[in-house]
């Protein structure tokens, strides 16, 4: 599986504010190469924290992109969320792609049963926390071999850790959030050993707009 995390931050590194509301940081250039990157990928992923904060659709990507890299079908959802909280009414269960939803063993079952009712394929993998690993080999074997990983900072942190990602793409936009709850780029228990940290290579620098698109590979 390859694993390509994209997010926009605030030059200070926030992907929002304190109170976890979703902020335009980007522009509509910013979207129109997120809507690219994503018709490059066979699924988009977020957390569930993603999910109910922001109740995205992950629906739009470029048609004309998808045809010309040669994939057919609409990019898949996926959604991290080990207890299956994601609410059986969420935008990303609705608009007609199919949809992953990670749990682990916790989750209750009438939950899985009631995302299960409203469309949702489930993968379950781990006992407490969805071992990412797992479950993304489980995707793999369904077909998915590209995923787009579009936040937030405690998935990313926990795919780092992992050892999972392999490219970063990150729009650095000209605004300052600020607060030191406001979640950033890889959040989790954050590495302590500088050995521990994932090395990136610097491969791509791009101004668009006002802000700056930055690309490493992991
Ligand atoms: N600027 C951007 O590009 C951008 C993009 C996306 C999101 N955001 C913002 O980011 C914020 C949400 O980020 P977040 O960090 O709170 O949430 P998140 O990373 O979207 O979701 C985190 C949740 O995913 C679940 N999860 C399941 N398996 C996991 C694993 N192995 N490792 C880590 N998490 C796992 C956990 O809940 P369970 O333990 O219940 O499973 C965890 O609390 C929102 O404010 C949103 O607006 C910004």
């Amino acid at each position: 599986m390859h694993v390509h995390v994209n997010a926009a931050t605030s030059a200070d590194g926030k992907l929002s504010t304190r109170r976890r509301e979703q902020v335009h940081i980007s522009g509509e250039e910013d979207f129109a190469r997120v809507d690219r990157l994503r018709a490059e990928h066979d699924a988009v992923a977020v957390g569930v924290g993603t999910v109910l904060a922001d109740d995205p659709s992950l629906v739009r990507f470029d048609s004309e992109r998808r045809a010309a890299v040669g994939k057919s079908g609409v990019p898949a959802r996926v959604v991290a969320d080990s207890r299956a909280r994601t609410p059986p009414d969420a935008a990303i269960l609705a608009g007609g792609a199919p949809t992953y939803v990670l749990v682990s063993e916790r989750a209750p079952r009438e939950r899985r049963e009631r995302l299960e009712a409203a469309g949702a394929a489930l993968v379950v993998a781990g006992e407490e926390r969805v071992d990412l690993d797992g479950a993304f080999a489980a995707l793999a074997d369904d077909g998915i071999a590209e995923v787009m990983v579009e936040g937030g900072g405690e998935l990313i942190y926990s795919l780092f850790a992992a050892g999972l990602v392999d490219e970063l793409t990150v729009f650095v936009g000209p605004v300052v959030v600020g607060g030191r709850d406001a979640p950033t780029l890889a959040d989790g228990e954050g590495f302590v050993d500088p050995a521990a940290f994932p090395a990136l290579d610097l491969v791509g620098v791009e101004r668009l707009g006002e802000g700056v698109v930055l690309r490493w590979q992991a």
